[in-house]
């Protein structure tokens, strides 16, 4: 007798690559943890955007998008305008490996690469005044501002939607590396619009101001992605019941635990949260934990897999529980941020809740177009 089919229903057959790469494999870590694995965590936040703004008629086919990016972000545009018939310009900082840029200029954008520069600062600085000058000599080009513009946020509704599908026990943490804030915004905003319980847990480096821990410059703390040395308005501080801040030795202790323990190849931003997220399990057994994986572990091979034998047992390592930023310390801190307003620049501590409007919940002023910033991450 003929076979009737297969009872579960076929993969579906994508219209374009991005389709198939946007959308995260869920990997169960443990009872309480449950890992998203993307290749590239971009493609959300990059198709969101476009989308929204061909719809809204901000851009049209034929039109050129502009925006500086060192990384993933970079590849996601350039790929969400080879889908809707958009041109694209990248400026990129000297770090942008040349597996990118060559799938960049492959894909037609062009890209302009700033000059080798030891200050990032000022390679940052450099790079808008870049865009700023492509904007003067073509003023019909679109200034993405990935950094800023909350449009960035909505690509992010369709990965909550899966998640509530995918992991329904509540309640539910996202735990979540931040660098621009897009991504853990843009899908804690929606699953709490349905759960209020639903926690976010936001990891940092060591050094970056977006949660008040500049005053911890180390060049060996960086970790590609996250962190920010300018404010960038798409992080969302009132949505963060928790922060971990975490050192580039301790994300690489939870880099090669995570292949180790669970065959997972993925970046250092990952194995920060990952080891934030085993933290986190332990302290709240009752919840479900969803780790973001923003990348995999190919761009890390030098500075991570290949010194394996050098990395710490994740076992070993605790954090320094600390109740104001004035105790931020190194190697790995913690602090409940209890959905507060954003630091001052000082690293002083952030306002109470209370002046910070009302959790999760959108403030008129706050999604407003964001200030010109430079941009480090992404
Ligand atoms: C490797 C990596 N991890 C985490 C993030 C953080 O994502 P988001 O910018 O949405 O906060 C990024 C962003 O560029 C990244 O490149």
């Amino acid at each position: 007798m003929p076979s009737t089919g297969p009872s579960t229903p076929p993969p579906p057959v994508h219209l374009h690559v991005t389709d198939a790469i946007k959308t995260p494999s869920l990997i169960r870590l443990s009872d309480t943890l449950v890992l998203a694995r993307f290749e590239t965590l971009k493609v959300y936040a990059a198709l969101g955007a476009v989308r929204t703004l061909l719809a809204a008629g901000t851009v049209r086919p034929g039109d050129t998008l502009v925006d500086s990016s060192s990384g993933i972000y970079a590849l996601a545009l350039a790929m969400a305008c080879h889908r809707y018939g958009l041109r694209c310009h990248i400026v990129a900082s000297t770090t942008v490996t040349p597996t990118i840029r060559s799938q960049l200029e492959i894909l037609g954008a062009t890209v302009h690469q700033m000059p080798v520069e030891s200050d990032l600062r000022l390679d940052q600085h450099r790079r808008v005044a870049r865009v700023q000058e492509l904007l003067r000599a073509n003023p019909g080009m679109h200034w993405m501002r990935q950094y800023h513009d909350p449009v960035h946020r909505l690509g992010y509704a369709e990965l909550a939607t899966l998640v509530r599908a995918a992991v329904p026990q509540v309640p539910l943490t996202v735990v979540a590396s931040v660098g621009t804030g897009a991504s853990s915004a843009g899908l804690t905003l929606p699953i709490r619009a349905h759960e209020p319980s639903t926690r976010l847990v936001g990891v940092q480096p060591f050094g970056s101001v977006s949660f008040g821990s500049e005053r911890f410059p180390d060049p060996d703390a960086i970790i590609a992605g996250i962190g920010s040395a300018i404010p960038f308005d798409n992080v969302r501080h009132e949505l963060y019941d928790q922060v971990h801040w975490i050192a580039f030795r301790h994300a690489m202790a939870g880099t090669i635990a995570l292949m180790r323990s669970h065959a997972v190849f993925a970046g250092l931003s990952t194995g920060a949260a990952y080891l934030a997220a085993r933290w986190e399990t332990r302290r709240h057994p009752e919840r479900v934990h969803l780790l973001i994986g923003a990348d995999t572990g190919h761009r890390y091979v030098d500075k991570v897999f290949a010194r394996h034998r050098e990395a710490l047992d994740m076992d070993t390592l605790e954090p320094v529980e600390i109740t104001s930023l004035d105790e931020l310390a190194p190697p790995w801190s913690t602090m409940p941020w209890a959905r507060r307003a954003r630091p001052s620049s000082t690293g002083q501590d952030p306002q109470p809740a209370a002046v910070a409007g009302r959790p999760g919940i959108d403030r008129p002023g706050i999604d407003r177009p964001g200030t010109d910033w430079p941009a480090p991450t992404g």
